[in-house]
C-alpha cells in the first residue's frame, strides 16, 4: 500500500470508497467540482456517481446533478456524468463533447460565464445554494490545510460555500506541487472589497493551501489518477503563418516604442493556435517574458527551457501528455518559475488592467466591423463557451483575436458580414489576425475597420463577396456609421445551413 498523503489523523479516519462517498450525493444536488482544462478535476467520485445515476434511470428514478466546475475538466467527470444523462444544469466553460452534443441537443442547461465572475456570483448568492463540494487535493497537512493539485480554479469558494465536502486526494498529482499555490483570502463583496495587492505576475498575495472547516468533510477517497492531457497539435503552416503575423506586430509595437522590449505580461487563450504562438516566440527577440494567464501551455514550459520566460502565473496546467511528463520530472526547477491562483485572482478585471496583459485568444468568426463570436457556431450551436476571454479581452492593453480564416475545408469563412453570436463586441477587439494577415484596428472607425478586416484577414476566396457586400451596404444602408444590410448579413450562415456552404 503505497504512503496516504493525509498526514491528519482526524482525517484520515474519514476515508472511504468512490462509491460510499457517491452514495451521500442525492438527486437534485447542486455540486462544486474542482478542474480546470483537464487538471485537477475529482476522477473517482464523478464516475461512481455517474454509475450510480445510470442504475436509477435503469430503475426508473430520474437521478440528475446540478454541476459548477471551475472550467472544462476530463472524461471521468463531465464525459461520464453528461453520457449517464445526469447532468440537468451546468457552468461555466464545457469542451467535453459528450457534454456539448447534450446542450445542442437540448437535453442539458448551460449557463456561460465568465470565468473571473463565478466566485464573486456564487458569493452574492446569484446562483443559489450549493450542497457538496467535490474537490482533488494532492494532499493534506497534519493541521487539515489541503494542498491544491494542479488547479485552483473555484476549490476555495466551493470549499466555503459547499455545506458538505467531499475530498479525492490524488497521489498521481506530484507532491512538489506543495508551496506552489497562492490563494488569495482578501476578496470581499462591495461595499467591502479593497484593492487587491498584487503588482506583478510573480507576487505572492495569499498562502499556499486551501482551508476547509473539518466538521464539513463527509468523505475522502484516494486516488492515483493522471490528468487528462491532450496533445497539442504541431504547428501547421496556417498556425505558422498567424503566429508570424502576430510576432511582427509586437516587434512593430517595441519599435515604436508602445510595448517595451521584454512585451507585458501574456495571456494566452486555449486551443493549439495559442499555443502555436507561443512557440514562435522561441526564435523572436524578446526577452525576460512574463505572462499572467489562465492555464499553463506546452509553449510556456518550451519558453521556460529557453530561458525566455521568467514567469509564469495561472489557475491551472494545460499541457500534453509529453509536457506533464517533463514538469513532473523536473518540478524542483520549474516550481520557482510558476504560481496557481485561485481564477477570480488569475482573471481578476483589476489585476489584467494594472498588468497590462497582452491578450491573445482565438476565435469562431468575426465580422467586417470586428465583433467576434467566441463561442456559437452559426449562431446557435455552442462549441466551447466565453471561458477567460471576455475577462482578458476587455481589460487588456491590447486585445488580440486569431483564427485561420476559413473552417470546415474551406466552406466557412471567418469573416462574415455580421457575426451570427457576439461575444466580444468592437471595442474589445483591437487586433484581429488570420493566416492572411493581420488588422490593427485601434483607433479606427467601424468602416475604416472594416476595410482592413476585409483587406489584410479575409480569405481570398471570400474577399470578394465581402467587399461586394461591403459596397452595396455603402450604398443602400440606413445609416453610414456601421453599413449593414439587415436581410443579407447572416445570408452567409443560412446558405451553409441550407447548402454546407457559404459560397454563393
Ligand atoms: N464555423 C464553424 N466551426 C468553426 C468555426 C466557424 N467559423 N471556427 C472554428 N470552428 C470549429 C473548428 O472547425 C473546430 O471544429 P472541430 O473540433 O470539429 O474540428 C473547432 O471549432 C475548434 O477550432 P480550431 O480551429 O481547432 O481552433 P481552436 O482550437 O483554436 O479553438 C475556439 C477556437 C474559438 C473554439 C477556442 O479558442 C475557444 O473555445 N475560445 C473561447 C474560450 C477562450 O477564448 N478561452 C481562452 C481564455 S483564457
Amino acid at each position: 500500500m503505497p504512503m496516504t498523503r493525509i498526514a491528519s489523523a482526524a482525517l484520515r479516519a474519514k476515508l472511504t470508497t468512490a462509491e460510499a462517498a457517491a452514495a451521500l450525493i442525492p438527486s437534485g444536488a447542486t455540486l462544486g467540482l474542482s478542474g480546470f482544462t483537464g487538471s485537477g478535476y475529482p476522477k473517482a467520485v464523478p464516475m461512481a456517481l455517474a454509475a450510480r445515476i445510470e442504475a436509477a434511470h435503469a430503475a426508473g428514478d430520474p437521478f440528475k446533478v446540478r454541476v459548477w466546475t471551475g472550467a472544462s475538466t476530463g472524461p471521468e467527470l463531465d464525459g461520464a456524468l453528461a453520457k449517464a444523462d445526469g447532468i440537468e444544469f451546468r457552468l461555466p466553460y464545457n469542451s467535453d463533447p459528450i457534454a456539448r452534443e447534450k446542450i445542442n441537443s437540448g437535453q442539458m442547461e448551460y449557463f456561460d460565464m465568465h470565468l473571473s465572475q463565478v466566485a464573486p456570483m456564487a458569493w452574492q448568492g446569484f446562483l443559489g445554494p450549493l450542497d457538496i463540494a467535490v474537490i482533488e487535493v494532492s494532499g493534506i497537512r497534519a493541521d487539515g490545510a489541503l494542498i491544491p493539485s494542479s488547479s485552483i480554479g473555484n476549490n476555495k469558494t466551493w470549499l466555503d460555500r459547499a455545506d458538505k465536502v467531499i475530498l479525492e486526494v490524488n497521489r498521481w498529482q506530484n507532491p512538489l506541487l506543495e508551496g506552489m499555490h497562492d490563494v488569495y483570502y482578501g476578496t470581499a463583496l462591495p461595499p467591502n472589497r479593497v484593492p487587491i495587492p498584487l503588482l506583478r505576475p510573480q507576487d505572492r498575495i495569499g498562502e499556499p493551501y486551501l482551508r476547509c472547516d473539518p466538521a464539513k468533510i463527509i468523505a475522502i477517497v484516494e486516488t492515483e489518477a493522471p490528468d487528462r492531457n491532450l496533445p497539442y497539435a504541431a504547428p501547421d503552416a496556417t498556425a505558422a503563418a498567424i503566429a508570424g503575423h502576430l510576432i511582427e506586430f509586437l516587434r512593430h509595437e517595441v519599435a515604436r516604442g508602445r510595448l517595451p522590449a521584454s512585451l507585458l505580461p501574456l495571456q494566452s487563450g486555449v486551443g493549439n493556435i495559442t499555443n502555436a504562438v507561443l512557440s514562435g516566440l522561441l526564435d523572436a527577440p524578446f526577452e525576460n517574458l512574463t505572462s499572467y494567464t489562465e492555464v499553463i501551455q506546452d509553449g510556456m514550459i518550451d519558453l521556460i527551457d529557453a530561458g525566455k520566460l521568467t514567469f509564469a502565473s495561472a489557475t491551472a496546467f494545460s499541457v500534453s501528455p509529453q509536457a506533464a511528463d517533463k514538469l513532473n520530472a523536473n518540478m524542483a526547477r520549474y516550481r520557482d518559475k510558476m504560481i496557481l491562483r485561485p481564477q477570480e485572482i488569475s482573471n481578476h478585471p483589476e489585476l489584467v488592467r494594472r498588468l497590462g496583459c497582452i491578450a491573445m485568444n482565438g476565435l469562431i468568426e468575426a465580422d467586417i466591423y470586428g465583433n467576434v463570436n467566441s463561442t456559437h457556431v452559426m449562431g446557435s450551436y455552442i462549441q466551447n463557451g466565453i471561458g477567460g476571454s471576455g475577462d482578458f479581452a476587455r481589460n487588456a492593453y491590447v486585445s488580440i483575436f486569431m483564427t485561420p480564416s476559413t473552417a470546415k475545408k474551406g466552406t466557412i469563412s471567418a469573416i462574415v458580414p455580421q457575426a451570427s453570436h457576439v461575444d466580444h463586441i468592437t471595442q474589445d477587439v483591437q487586433v484581429i489576425v488570420t493566416e492572411q494577415g493581420l488588422a490593427d484596428l485601434r483607433g479606427l472607425s467601424p468602416k475604416q475597420r472594416a476595410k482592413l478586416i476585409i483587406a489584410n484577414c479575409a480569405h481570398p476566396a471570400y474577399r470578394p463577396m465581402l467587399e461586394d457586400y461591403f459596397r452595396r451596404a455603402l450604398a443602400g444602408s440606413y445609416g453610414q456609421q456601421s453599413p449593414c444590410l439587415p436581410c443579407e448579413s447572416l445570408s452567409w450562415h443560412q446558405r451553409f445551413i441550407e447548402t454546407g456552404t457559404m459560397q454563393g
